[in-house]
């Protein structure tokens, strides 16, 4: 069995990760410095899998625990999803998230070539396209300048490694580009643990639903769409997880060095407004919610052009968005009895 390293794994795309990597034959390795996240996601991912996983409590940027990783552990490769993600944190301290996500690369980077582990998925983001010039947006389009330093960092580390592939032809890595990842885990084990107030759209909309949220404020209503309210990519995080193992296969698989950016959405756009009504129908449950003023860095409209991670990986999205939304839900009612 293959053992394949997942910084990470305990957050909310990493664990439905390593769900799905042994679901596939493989066997995670995580590293996570439970920042934010919790430990008890490592057990209720032994309880899906039926399987033990190998757990340390560390950050990437310690090269002394990833000598230790790589040296314990044959690694066959990298999933790498350590890294800051809030929006609003990342204008406020900026350097935490310099420091963190391109610090945690780079040594995860380093790690790698000194260890001689080649294959490398690396956690994108629409958000380095902006406001694209066209949509469906595909991987050709133009790199915008990033509304955060969180958006910076995705665009910087994405040209980290292509340099690095550049410099070394034998490197291997597919940057998968994530449009809006929702939902949860079908046993509603595992799913999206905010910290505090909830920045996104869904875990803000299922906290409002039961009870902890007295509102939702949908940010504008006078965008150039059809309702108003902004167009997202809403893709179902077992979706987004199964990609990852397309990509880690591909990887696998190819002889010599390759870097590829892969968008992993759905091809559909909603609406905001949309995305509500839809929840109401699957949760039976009306949401308390008012429009509000448009937020600042918010895109008008953005979903991928899908055919690339078809084509190149044989993947596709294939889970609904209600379904998705009906898995947060599950999710969100589970956390309350818990
Ligand atoms: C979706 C839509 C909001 C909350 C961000 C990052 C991206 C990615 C995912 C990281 C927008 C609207 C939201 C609310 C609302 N990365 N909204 N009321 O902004 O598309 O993407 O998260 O982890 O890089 O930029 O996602 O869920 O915040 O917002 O009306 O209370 O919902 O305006 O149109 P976003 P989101």
């Amino acid at each position: 069995m293959k053992n394949i390293l997942v910084t990470g794994g305990l957050g909310f795309i990493g664990s439905h990760t390593c769900v799905e990597l042994m679901n596939s034959g493989f066997n995670p390795v995580i590293l996570d410095n439970l920042s934010n996240s919790e430990i008890w996601i490592k057990d209720r991912i032994e309880k899906i899998a039926n399987q033990t996983v190998s757990f340390y409590n560390g950050d990437c940027r310690d090269e002394q625990l990833l000598d230790t990783i790589f040296s314990n552990e044959s690694i066959h490769g990298i999933i790498h999803f350590a890294a800051s993600k809030a929006v609003g944190e990342s204008v406020l301290e900026p350097l935490k998230y310099y420091n963190n996500n391109l610090g945690g690369l780079t040594s995860i980077l380093e790690a790698s070539k000194k260890h001689n582990c080649l294959n490398l998925v690396f956690s994108s983001s629409c958000t380095v396209y902006g406001t694209p010039d066209s949509l469906p947006v595909d991987e050709s389009a133009k790199i915008k300048t990033a509304e955060s330093p969180y958006g910076t960092t995705k665009i910087v580390c994405e040209r980290i490694i292509q340099d690095l592939s550049i410099a070394d032809s034998t490197f291997k890595s597919i940057l998968l580009r994530y449009f809006n990842p929702i939902g949860a885990h079908e046993t509603s084990l595992i799913g999206e643990l905010p910290l505090g107030v909830p920045s996104n759209l869904v875990p803000f909309i299922t906290q409002t639903a039961a009870g902890h949220r007295n509102s939702l404020t949908v940010f504008g209503d006078d965008y150039n769409t059809k309702d108003g309210s902004c167009v997202r990519d809403f893709i179902h995080v077992t979706d987004l997880a199964k990609a990852h193992i397309k990509a880690l296969e591909f990887l696998l698989n190819k002889n010599e060095g390759i870097c590829e950016t892969v968008n992993i959405g759905t091809g559909n756009g909603n609406t905001v407004l949309e995305l509500i009504n839809a929840f109401e129908k699957v949760s039976g449950k009306k949401l308390n919610y008012s429009i509000g003023d448009r937020r600042s860095g918010d895109v008008e409209a953005v979903y991928a052009d899908a055919s690339k991670s078809k084509e190149l990986l044989g993947w596709e999205a294939v889970i609904s968005l209600e379904q998705a939304l009906l898995d947060a839900w599950n999710w969100q009612q589970s956390l309350e009895v818990n």
